[in-house]
């Protein structure tokens, strides 16, 4: 079922939980990849209905090229998640149906977890971030919401926006779906060359590069000068930031505590493509 207006589906929601079904959503922006469908099939583990939501939100871009480029696949996206599994429902609004007249991100105040790494380099997507999902929490009321933890700040962010807005909605996150080649899997990926794409596996090798060393004990800033040089003789590959960060204030550390858990964290452009990743260190 394809739904593109809110009553229409908060109708079919509330039709559900009277039947006493879970109902879970997975927000996308489309242009849909094996790891949306791992998030809507460990969705469907959680769930009797799970309600995919479709939409390019323009308020989370901060470089309109970016937005403009950004694929889009609806039909495709459409028989993949009906093929997948047929108590999928898509919701696909319109920026209309979502925004009205007033196509603007609202101000959040998400603390440390916003600051650094996204926060820093694409100033403002947080705030998008926010606003549609709350926008869509309040339309959907799911049960449960499923966030991959590729944008393992934006999982944060979700679970400081629930509790923010006192959003009645359980946030999990799921396990980042990755290539064999250990690239994460991305909607952006799809604008890659084929040459882009294999020398693009050197992202997560420099992640698990660099937690080996990590677990050696060697010093964070010898660690982050090593990830730059390997970027550095790289000739497809811009390294924008590498950081070690404490994993729930997802704050950059030059030291380690025993008692905290960090993540390493990186964005690199391949021409003009921007991938990020991260991994438990
Ligand atoms: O991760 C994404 O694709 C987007 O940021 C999301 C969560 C669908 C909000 O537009």
């Amino acid at each position: 079922m394809n739904i593109t207006d809110s009553q229409k589906l908060q109708k079919e929601v509330v039709k559900l939980k009277e039947q006493q079904k879970i109902v879970g959503l997975v927000p996308t922006m489309g242009a849909l990849h094996r790891g949306h469908l791992s998030l809507v099939n460990f969705a469907f583990k959680h769930c009797d209905y799970v309600i995919v939501s479709i939409f390019v939100n323009p308020t989370q871009f901060n470089n309109a090229g970016d937005l403009k480029n950004y694929p889009k696949n609806h039909d495709a996206d459409y028989n993949l998640l009906l093929n997948n599994n047929a108590k999928t429902i898509v919701f696909s609004p319109s920026v209309e149906e979502v925004y009205g007249e007033n196509v603007e991100a609202e101000e959040f105040d998400f603390g440390s977890i916003v600051q650094y790494m996204e926060g820093e380099f694409r100033s403002g997507h947080f705030n998008g971030v926010g606003t549609i999902l709350k926008r869509l929490f309040d339309i959907v009321k799911p049960d449960k919401a499923f966030f991959g933890e590729k944008d393992y700040q934006q999982l944060a962010l979700v679970k400081k926006l629930v509790e923010i807005t006192e959003q009645d909605v359980e946030v999990i996150g799921c396990p980042t779906s990755r290539m064999e080649s250990g690239l994460a899997e991305s909607s952006r990926n799809f604008r890659l060359t084929d040459h882009q794409l294999s020398e693009s596996s050197l992202i997560y090798e420099s992640l698990q590069k660099a937690k080996s060393a990590f677990h050696e004990g060697q010093d964070f800033q010898e660690i982050k000068e090593m990830i730059q040089s390997d970027f550095d003789r790289n000739q497809t590959l811009d390294l924008e930031y590498f950081e070690i960060a404490e994993a729930d204030s997802l704050v950059p550390v030059d030291t380690k505590k025993n008692e905290k858990s960090y993540r390493g964290f990186m964005a690199a452009f391949a021409g003009e493509v921007r991938l990020i990743d991260n991994i438990a260190f």
